[in-house]
């Protein structure tokens, strides 16, 4: 990592990112080294989880290690008492802070009043720990990351930028069928297009779900209404009900493409009822993948001298 925090994707050297893919993966294989023997993680989630907070209790208890979880509900994150005081605490209890928020400011606070490592569990605008697994997922099924085209389809939110990244990073090219309203976060979107250019990917935005998902290698979606987005939900359900990924969109799709999402899926809404079980869907492995994705970024941050 670049410094002693994993909050986006950006914050892997670029050079780096396709190594932490392989790390993932001979982690996936092989024994769990103990890099957190008699250390501490906390873990403040504001939002519901499933996959992220298992996965990382998972993770942690196999590299050695301890959690503990602490939800809104305890330690009321800037309402209860500041942020920088939360940080400062932990700062002299345990060694990691893995945080889930609604608002990215937030971890950089935490960040910044910590000199311990701050992990990012998903924010309003990346959730960078997915797009890793989701690359772990792609790279054992396909051999390759470089070259190969991402279709999502659907808001242009936390899911698609950390992927966008990703995508960028990696050599893969990023294609976004979204409306016009629900575009990706502009300065995420500059970030991903600059990586791009270096990389020789391609970045595309189009209104239009069949341009993008044509020939596509992976199809991708998300929820239309994410955590902190309920009072929104009536109106995006109505903008996104031409954006649904199902048998007919995959088809535009290449022969092999894989289907994924990053779940909770909502059936009848983002997907038709089918989607999870389609031949191409490749969910699971995605939910299992977050565990070794995971494990990769702590033994990368931990193995580092920051
Ligand atoms: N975009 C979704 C992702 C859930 C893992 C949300 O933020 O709610």
């Amino acid at each position: 990592m670049k410094s002693k925090d994993f909050l986006s994707i950006k914050d892997i050297i670029p050079g780096e990112f396709i190594n932490l893919i392989q790390t993932a993966r001979d982690m996936k294989e092989h024994e769990t080294p103990q890099l957190l023997m008699g250390k501490t993680a906390a873990l403040i989630f504001e939002k519901p989880s499933l996959r992220t907070r298992v996965s990382f209790e998972v993770g942690i208890k196999q590299m050695g290690g301890t959690s503990i979880f602490l939800s809104n509900s305890e330690i009321g994150l800037g309402i209860r008492e500041p942020v920088s005081d939360v940080a400062m605490v932990l700062d002299r209890l345990v060694d990691v802070v893995i945080a889930r928020v609604y608002s990215h400011q937030s971890l950089i606070e935490l960040s910044n009043n910590t000199s311990i490592p701050v992990i990012n569990a998903l924010s309003d605008i990346a959730h960078p720990c997915q797009a890793l697994g989701d690359c772990l997922t792609i790279f054992e099924q396909k051999e390759q990351l470089e070259g190969l085209s991402v279709a999502f389809v659907g808001d242009g939110n936390n899911i698609a930028g950390s992927l966008a990244l990703a995508c960028a990073y990696s050599g893969m090219n990023f294609g976004i069928a979204s409306p016009q309203k629900y575009q990706l976060n502009p300065k995420i979107w500059k970030e991903a297009q600059e990586i791009a250019q270096e990389n020789n990917t391609n970045m595309q935005w189009s209104s239009n779900v069949k341009d993008i998902v044509s020939n596509a290698d992976v199809v991708y979606t998300d929820v239309w209404v994410s955590m902190g987005d309920e009072d929104e939900k009536e109106e995006r359900l109505s903008t996104f009900s031409s954006y649904q990924v199902n048998e007919k969109v995959l088809s535009f799709a290449k022969n092999d493409c894989l289907f994924m999402h990053d779940m909770p899926a909502h059936r009848g809404e983002e997907i038709s009822i089918n989607m999870l079980d389609h031949p191409n869907s490749v969910v699971y492995q995605q939910a299992e993948n977050r565990l070794h994705a995971q494990k990769a970024v702590i033994r990368n941050i931990f193995e580092s001298s920051f």
